[in-house]
C-alpha cells in the first residue's frame, strides 16, 4: 500500500513535469528557429555591408577582376602594357615599411602647411611644383626659398618618394604582369589632403563619381597609397567604385590600384571630420607621357 501510494505520487508528479518540459523543448525550439532566421539575416546584411577593404583587416593581397572597357581603344595600344583582357581592383597592406611612411607623412604635412586650399581638398604635387594655396595653386619650388626648400626636402625624404613610388609600380606590374620597362610614372602624382571644409572652387569637390581614363588621358593604372586611418584621423573620406559598391577602408599604408577605364568608376566620400592624407601614383604605358621622377634632386 505505501508502495502503491509512492508510485501515485511519483505518477502525479511525473505529469506535470512532463508538459513542462515538453513546453520548454517547444520554446528552445522556436528561440533556435528565430536564432537561426536572424543569424541568417545578420550574415546577410553584414556581407552585404562589409567593405571590400575593411580597415581593420590587414590584407596581404586582394585582387577582384573585372571585365575591361573600351576606353583603351581611343588612344595608342601598347602591347603588354594597355590593359585588355586583365582588368581590376586590389588593395595590399604592409608594402610601405612604417619608416618610409613615417617620411612620407611628414613631407606632405610640411608641404602643406606651407599652402592650403581655402576648401576641403589640397593637393602637392612634387612633380610640377603645384601646391593649392587659398583659391589657386602656387609652385612651391617658386614660393620657397632655398634654406626652405632644403628643409622640406632634406636629408632621405626624396629618396624615400621615389622608393615608394618604385615599391608602388612593382606591385602594379606583378599583378597585371607588366614589364617594368614598359610601365611610366605620369601626371598628375601628387599628395593629397582633404578635410570637410566646404568647397571653394571646383577642384575642391573631390567626391563626384569619375572615371581616370576619361578624365586624364593618359592614365592606365591607377595607384594610392593612403597615409592616415579612416575612423580615427578621419571620419567619412572612404574610396568606393560606384558600380559594385565595392569600399576601400583607407588606412596607414594600405596601397591600392585599379586600372583607370570605366570598369572602374570611382568617388571618394565627403570627409565629415578631420583630416584625410593619401599620395596618387599614377601610370601611362605610353612613353610620351611618361614625367620624370622627381624636379627637385
Ligand atoms: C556600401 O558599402 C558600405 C560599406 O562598405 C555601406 O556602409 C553602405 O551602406 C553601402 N551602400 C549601399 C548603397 O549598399
Ligand atoms: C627663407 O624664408 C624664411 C621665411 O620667410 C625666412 O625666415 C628665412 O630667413 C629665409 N632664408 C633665406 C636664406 O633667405
Amino acid at each position: 500500500m505505501k508502495q502503491f501510494k509512492k508510485m501515485k505520487k511519483q505518477k502525479q508528479s511525473k505529469k506535470p513535469a512532463g508538459d513542462q518540459a515538453r513546453y520548454k523543448t517547444s520554446i528552445i525550439y522556436y528561440l533556435a528557429v528565430l536564432g537561426a532566421v536572424f543569424g541568417a539575416w545578420l550574415i546577410f546584411v553584414c556581407l552585404e555591408n562589409k567593405a571590400f577593404a575593411p580597415r581593420s583587416d590587414f590584407i596581404t593581397s586582394k585582387i577582384k577582376q573585372v571585365s575591361c572597357s573600351s576606353d583603351y581603344k581611343k588612344y595608342p595600344i601598347f602591347e603588354k602594357c594597355t590593359p585588355a583582357t586583365l582588368c581590376a581592383r586590389c588593395v595590399k597592406d604592409g608594402l610601405i615599411s612604417e619608416s618610409e611612411l613615417d617620411t612620407l607623412t611628414n613631407l606632405a604635412k610640411n608641404g602643406f602647411s606651407y599652402g592650403g586650399s581655402f576648401g576641403g581638398a589640397s593637393i602637392l604635387d612634387l612633380h610640377s611644383g603645384a601646391l593649392s594655396a587659398g583659391g589657386k595653386f602656387i609652385n612651391i619650388y617658386q614660393a620657397l626659398n632655398e634654406s626652405q626648400l632644403s628643409d622640406l626636402f632634406s636629408g632621405d625624404a626624396m629618396k624615400v618618394y621615389e622608393k615608394v613610388k618604385n615599391k608602388i609600380k612593382g606591385a602594379v606590374t606583378n599583378e597585371f604582369g607588366v614589364d617594368p620597362v614598359n610601365l611610366f610614372l605620369t601626371k598628375p602624382t601628387f599628395f593629397s589632403k582633404m578635410t570637410s571644409k566646404p568647397a571653394y572652387t571646383k577642384h575642391d569637390e573631390y567626391w563626384h563619381s569619375h572615371i581616370d581614363k576619361v578624365q586624364y588621358g593618359s592614365f592606365d593604372y591607377t595607384s594610392l597609397l593612403y597615409l592616415s586611418d579612416y575612423g580615427s584621423d578621419f571620419e567619412g573620406g572612404r574610396f568606393v567604385f560606384d558600380d559594385k559598391n565595392d569600399t576601400i577602408e583607407p588606412k596607414l599604408g594600405r596601397v591600392s590600384f585599379f586600372t583607370s577605364g570605366s570598369e572602374n568608376p570611382h568617388h571618394v566620400e565627403k570627409v565629415i571630420d578631420g583630416t584625410r592624407y593619401a599620395m596618387t601614383v599614377s601610370f601611362t604605358c605610353d612613353p610620351k607621357h611618361s614625367i620624370e621622377n622627381s624636379l627637385w634632386q
